[in-house]
């Protein structure tokens, strides 16, 4: 459906990042916004809007809050059917249920089931962009960009590279990751709205040889995102150490091979030294907080207020399925729940900056998706703020738009999502 559609309801967006200014996020309680041929023309006060375009078709979605779809920072669509399983830690977890699951996407049929179910589900969870790691199997990554083609999504996917410590089946080689990376690029980055990310799981995974090949590629294609894994447990922190004897930190094992600077997303990120901090921040890498996974599989608390504060680039995610929730709306309520641990309460004008335009700008889309501002893609979701009896008793206690928003982070879920649209399209 093109043309020109006026949404009326309450918006919700945001003029700057509101860990600086909470006056950042601004609300209209009757709002509208007008998207035209995919992408949104204007936005602001509903009465001087349907005056100014009598042409448009209305959705009036009453007291429903229009704002950005969710964007889902680092995701691993293989992981689907493997979600809340029970009572390991990160390596065994990867052992005992993530690398069995990921063997079966050698099947190309396996891999589009997965992907379509995977994309069906995070849309009614209200994710309109989702970064995923796919597997060693280039079949996988052709499965989920043909999945979000299909669906007009914006989505960013990579085939994830790993030549030792993984089993039989789901290893590649250095030179077999540098091409069949490079093949995939070719084939997805920059058709329709998908880009191709660079994505070495993570060092204990890839030789010294692979690490320096997919950094090559990288400096090859520096419009291309890399996404890898960084300090997430521990044990694992550790094992890096052996691993890579003569590497200064964690970071250090990505910095030797060109895999750090502007455009790298550094999944988890929770057991950082200073100088991987400083050197973080010094590069525009971004860090990527998966609250839900971090306290599933146990890794730790990430810490938001000092990270922030140093002007670190932050986005949100689920890490489904290390994450127990395909739902950005559990994912606040986590990151909320973590920040309380480290002693902070975060605002929910920040909970939600971060997995809309806070993602955004993580992944370098921020001028693309993640707010409602003129010229942006209308990947937009408008939320029902009263979804269950126990969201709906509590809401209508709310003296302002926060306090009304603030139980559906913090209990919401799909019944909260009453239309996505995708592109400017609404969905079914
Ligand atoms: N580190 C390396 N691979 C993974 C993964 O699949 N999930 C999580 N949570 N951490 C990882
Ligand atoms: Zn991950």
């Amino acid at each position: 459906m093109t043309g020109q559609h006026l949404l009326l309801g309450q918006v919700l967006r945001f003029d700057g990042t509101p860990f600086a200014d909470i006056g950042a996020a601004r609300h209209i309680r009757r709002g509208a916004v007008l998207v035209v041929d995919g992408r949104i023309a204007d936005h602001g006060d509903a009465d001087a809007l349907c005056a100014a375009h009598p042409q448009a078709t209305r959705h009036d979605y009453g007291a429903g809050l229009i704002t950005a779809g969710f964007v889902d920072a680092h995701v691993h669509y293989p992981q689907t059917a493997i979600i809340a399983s029970w009572g390991k830690r990160l390596i065994d977890w990867l052992n005992t249920y993530t690398f069995p699951e990921e063997m079966r996407f050698g099947d190309p049929d396996v891999a589009a089931e997965i992907a379509a179910r995977y994309l069906d589900l995070t849309l009614s969870h209200g994710t309109t962009t989702a970064c995923s790691y796919c597997t060693i199997h280039p079949e996988s990554v052709d499965a989920f960009f043909t999945a979000a083609q299909a669906r007009g999504l914006r989505a960013l996917a990579g085939k994830t590279c790993m030549d030792r410590n993984a089993p039989d089946g789901l290893r590649d080689t250095a030179q077999g990751a540098y091409d069949d990376s490079r093949a995939l690029l070719n084939r997805w980055h920059g058709v329709d709205r998908l880009s191709y990310v660079i994505t070495p799981r993570f060092s204990p995974t890839s030789t010294p040889e692979q690490l320096d090949a997919l950094g090559a590629l990288w400096a090859e294609h520096p419009d291309c995102l890399m996404q890898t894994h960084l300090s997430e447990q521990v044990d694992e922190v550790e094992w890096v150490h052996d691993l890579f004897p003569e590497a200064r930190d964690y970071l250090d094992t990505y910095e030797r091979f060109g895999l750090l600077g502007p455009g790298a997303v550094f999944g988890h990120a929770i057991h950082l030294t200073g100088r991987e901090r400083a050197r973080l921040k010094d590069t525009g890498a971004s860090l990527i907080h998966c609250p839900t996974s971090n306290t599933f599989i146990g890794s730790g608390l990430f810490d938001m207020d000092g990270l922030m504060a140093e002007g670190q680039r932050i986005g949100l995610a689920t890490d489904t399925g290390g994450g127990s929730s395909f739902s950005m709306l559990r994912t606040m309520a986590a990151a909320y729940e973590v920040a309380q641990l480290m002693g902070r309460a975060l605002h929910p004008a920040e909970l939600y900056w971060l997995a809309t335009a806070g993602s955004a700008q993580a992944l370098r889309l921020d001028e693309k998706i993640g707010n409602i501002a003129n010229g942006l893609e209308a990947d937009l979701i408008v939320l029902d703020l009263a979804s269950t009896p126990a969201i709906a008793q509590r809401a209508a206690r709310a003296d302002d738009i926060w306090e009304a928003l603030f139980p559906t982070i913090m209990m919401g879920d799909d019944r909260a999502i009453r239309q996505v649209w995708i592109g400017g399209v609404p969905r079914g």
